[in-house]
């Protein structure tokens, strides 16, 4: 009986598991826990596409890995998703060079930047985060459905964070139009909206054999926190039991994402939101545990869907809502 928790790392996650013959993408794969990720599917056999918006680093992280003789093969592909006509192109690329996908890990995030749009005029955290992963994941869909076909759930997996306390999603003014922009509520929002596009896209999908999971990795020292300043550190460490930071190495911040896309243990679940390598439980309150009921409402869920729908132009899943 396999058994995780906070300080398992991906390579006891992996242990003994197989993912030759296998696809997985990994979106922010040229720093911190995409990179991680991408080396220990590609560690098991997998195929990995390694994406990313800076080619310098894509090439580099690329590099790294080439450099480590993992069995599966790496491949990359630049993907802004900040510019949902870039997430269009990367997505055409994608699909012409991958008829299935196994595995889709929507790695990539921004954290508390200062007040910036994309370039379709979205609130950055929101429209990186959410907006252009959505897109994204939509126009994978018939890859992920023909992995899916040859018997084995395809999973998407969608990194959220316990920072998904700090806002429910606000359907009302969602790119901050109306109300005073916060940078750590927009990234909660953001994040709400991972665990929000995960429940949707699980009750669309299951029945095409792709199921999909939010993940909170964990507190870990990476470049997300390049837009923190004093204030920041001092407010979240306050946070944590007797003020001191609880962090996680980068292999076990990994962990949850890499339990999430390839653990036997999920198989024909999904839908969930996943932390320290099990499922959450509900939060209590005043915890920095378990998932908010505000995350996992399946109305708020189809609402952003719908939502989301309209925002990128494009129907996905059109009546495959299963409850
Ligand atoms: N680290 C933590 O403590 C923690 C806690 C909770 C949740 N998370 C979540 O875990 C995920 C990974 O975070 P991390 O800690 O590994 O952060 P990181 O080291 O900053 O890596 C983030 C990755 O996302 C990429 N990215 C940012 N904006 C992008 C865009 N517009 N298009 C494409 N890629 C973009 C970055 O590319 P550049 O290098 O070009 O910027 C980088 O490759 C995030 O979703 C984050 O919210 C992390």
């Amino acid at each position: 009986m396999r058994e995780f928790g906070f300080e398992s790392t991906t390579s006891e996650v992996i242990a003994g598991l197989d993912l030759s013959g296998r696809v997985a993408l990994v979106t922010g794969a040229s720093a911190g826990l995409g990179v991680e990720t991408a080396r220990t599917l590609a560690g098991a056999g997998a195929t990995v596409w390694l994406l990313a918006r800076d080619r310098g680093k894509l090439d580099a992280a690329l590099a790294q890995l080439q450099a480590e003789s993992l069995p599966g093969r790496l491949e990359s592909a630049l993907l802004d998703l900040a510019d949902l006509d870039q997430v269009r192109v990367a997505a055409a690329g994608l699909l012409a060079a991958c008829p299935k996908i196994d595995l889709l890990i929507n790695n990539a995030g921004v954290m508390a930047c200062p007040h910036a749009e994309t370039a379709q005029g979205f609130e950055m955290q929101l429209g990186t985060n959410h907006v252009g992963h959505f897109l994204l994941t939509g126009l994978l869909l018939p890859a992920l459905k023909a992995a899916a076909a040859s018997g084995r759930a395809a999973r998407v997996v969608n990194l959220s964070s316990a920072g998904h306390r700090y806002s429910a999603f606000d359907f009302e003014d969602p790119n901050y139009r109306q109300r005073t922009y916060d940078k750590w509520e927009a990234y909660g929002q953001s994040k709400t909206a991972n665990v929000l596009f995960s429940v949707a896209l699980d009750a669309r999908a299951r029945e095409a054999g792709v199921r999909s999971f939010a993940v909170h990795p964990g507190a870990i020292s990476t470049e997300l926190g390049r837009h923190m300043d004093r204030e920041d550190m001092a407010r979240i460490t306050a946070n944590f039991p007797g003020g001191k930071w609880t962090f996680k190495t980068v292999p076990q911040g990994a962990a949850t994402s890499v339990w999430a896309a390839t653990a036997p243990e999920l198989e024909g679940r999904g839908g969930l939101y996943l932390e320290d390598c099990h499922i959450a439980t509900a939060a209590a309150e005043g915890s920095r545990d378990g998932v908010q009921s505000w995350a996992v409402d399946p109305v708020a869920a189809e609402r952003l869907w719908q939502l989301s729908e309209a925002w990128v132009g494009e129907s996905f899943l059109a009546g495959e809502v299963h409850a």
